[in-house]
């Protein structure tokens, strides 16, 4: 029987087979429609990153914290990132979402695990357990290599200009606001002060913690900026709650 009586209807198909440079401007053809039906939408969204509840700006004490975070080089041991194996689930909780890292401006992923990831370490120990180890690591854990910190419990946290930092932050998508910005050296001062009132604080910033975090009211130190910072890692969103559970469903069915 020949090709003509029977009218297959791949053969047409077997002609572009046969023919390398004709595949190849087909092939070519489709990877470009493909490819520009999978970018070009990327050019009119602000943002890739699906938003979740809970997720806010850190407040200005955190923030100072993090500057000392990124000053002593803490991500060369610490990476702030628990993908989602079950050997990393289960050491350190949910997985990292995107959205928890949104307003890090840089990001602290990190690459190197020295020591553990610390994506989720707010609220695991106490801020006296947290002294205490950055103090001297090897009080608390006897094996450990983490260099101690002592020093940051004597000086005085002196971040500068909040204001203009917060400004800075707010220029690459960080949505503080107006007040955020004018009361920044007073909301870092309060954070830390059990006695100032801190429902504003509170309102604009929620789930706060205010409190003296080093262990020494009468000072304001780099201890208690870093240890506020600790502390706020991984407990904005409530990883269980049913808002974070459908941003999470919809990952899933991707
Ligand atoms: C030379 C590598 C190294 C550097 C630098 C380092 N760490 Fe560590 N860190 C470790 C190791 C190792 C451990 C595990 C043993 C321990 O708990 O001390 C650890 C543990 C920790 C823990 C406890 C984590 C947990 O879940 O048990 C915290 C919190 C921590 N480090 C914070 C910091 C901070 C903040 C800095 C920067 C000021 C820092 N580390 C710098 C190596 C390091």
């Amino acid at each position: 029987m020949s090709s003509e009586t029977k009218k297959e209807p791949w053969a047409r198909h077997k002609k572009l087979e046969k023919n390398v440079a004709l595949l190849g401007v087909c092939a070519f053809a489709v990877v470009t429609v493909g490819g520009i039906v999978e970018i070009a939408p990327l050019f009119w969204i602000d943002n890739t990153i699906e938003k979740v509840e809970g997720m806010r700006p850190y407040t200005p004490l955190e923030q100072a914290g993090r500057d000392i975070y990124v000053r002593e080089g803490c991500y060369v041991c610490h990476s702030q990132m628990i993908r989602p194996f079950r050997d990393e689930v289960e050491r350190y909780g949910h997985y990292s979402l995107a959205a928890e890292s949104m307003y890090d401006h840089p990001f602290q992923w990190g690459s190197k695990r020295t020591g553990p990831d610390l994506a989720r370490v707010g609220l695991k120990y106490s801020d006296e357990w947290h002294v205490q180890h950055l103090k001297d690591p090897r009080a608390v854990v006897p094996e450990s290599v983490m260099p101690p910190y002592a020093f940051l419990a004597e000086r005085e946290l002196n971040p500068g200009d909040m204001g203009a930092k917060l400004t800075a932050l707010y220029r690459v998508g960080v949505p503080y606001t107006a007040t955020d910005i004018k009361q920044a050296n007073d909301d870092l001062k309060s954070q830390a002060d059990p006695m100032a009132d801190s429902a504003d604080l509170q309102k604009r910033y929620p789930k706060t913690q205010v409190r003296d975090f080093d262990g020494q009211p009468d000072k304001l130190t780099e201890m208690d900026a870093l240890i506020a910072y600790l502390q706020v890692l991984g407990t904005m969103v409530d990883v269980n709650a049913p808002a974070a559970q459908e941003v999470l469903a919809k990952e899933k069915g991707r």
